[in-house]
């Protein structure tokens, strides 16, 4: 049920929102829940209960709303730390491993939630899995240069990998920055996702993989307890 999951993802934003202190530097994530918190944020800001907060998008979507919602973004190369970058994710494992990149902003998430100083991630309770990749394939963003000899070397690693198209636009997704988005199915599992972050980082054309390890902080995992919501 989308309503009902959106509720949740609403739920768990209130709730990050309130680890906001006037003055800090924040990472803004990608994707349904970073829009709920873009927008709790801003309203927190036109109360006058949040000031002087300075954020750093990873995606247009994340910037064109946070200008909506008057939140103010400067360049991750304007800012010299990030104290709390606040994300949604894929897939959430039990070790606080994750998959991201449904969105095909991973690769510019992955440099704001690894520098900050803490990563605070906000799932809904339907994220959160047993083993990784087993109903969500792992996104790879590709340099559309190196597109045919990276599908090789990823299904030499066992993966079965699909371009991302879109329902919209004729031919591949590109992402923000320009290059194309593989999604790869492993049928058992990421069964060592360290492992296979930096071996699929290791083919030449690789930009970034959606596999992040070691760099959740925090999970705010939101549930429906019968009428019940919370947020743990
Ligand atoms: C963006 O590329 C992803 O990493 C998102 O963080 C992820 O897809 C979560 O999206 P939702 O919050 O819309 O579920």
């Amino acid at each position: 049920d989308p309503a009902a999951q959106d509720s949740l993802k609403r739920a768990v934003a209130k709730k990050a929102v309130e680890l906001v202190k006037s003055g800090m530097v924040l990472g803004l994530g990608t994707g349904s829940t970073s829009q709920f918190f873009i927008e709790e944020l801003g309203i927190l800001l036109s109360q006058n209960k949040l000031k002087d907060v300075e954020c750093v998008a990873t995606s247009y979507q994340s910037r064109v709303l946070s200008r909506q919602f008057g939140v103010k973004t400067l360049d991750l190369n304007d800012v010299n730390h990030i104290d709390i970058a606040f994300d949604g994710a894929d897939e959430v494992d039990s070790s606080m491993n994750l998959i991201k990149g449904g969105g095909a902003a991973h690769t510019m998430e992955k440099v704001v939630d690894s520098i900050a100083k803490q990563c605070v991630i906000l799932v809904d309770e339907t994220k959160v899995v047993k083993t990784l990749g087993l109903t969500f394939p792992v996104p790879v963003e590709v340099l559309p240069f190196a597109l045919a000899p990276v599908l090789r070397a990823l299904a030499a690693l066992g993966g079965q990998p699909e371009i991302r198209t879109a329902l919209r636009k004729d031919g591949p997704v590109m992402t923000d920055l320009g290059n194309m988005v593989v999604d790869v199915r492993f049928s058992e599992g990421v069964k060592n996702p360290a492992e296979l972050e930096r071996k699929i980082n290791m083919i030449p054309g690789v930009v970034e993989n959606g596999l992040f390890i070691n760099v959740a902080h925090t999970v705010l995992v939101g549930t429906k307890d019968g009428d019940e919501t919370s947020v743990v």
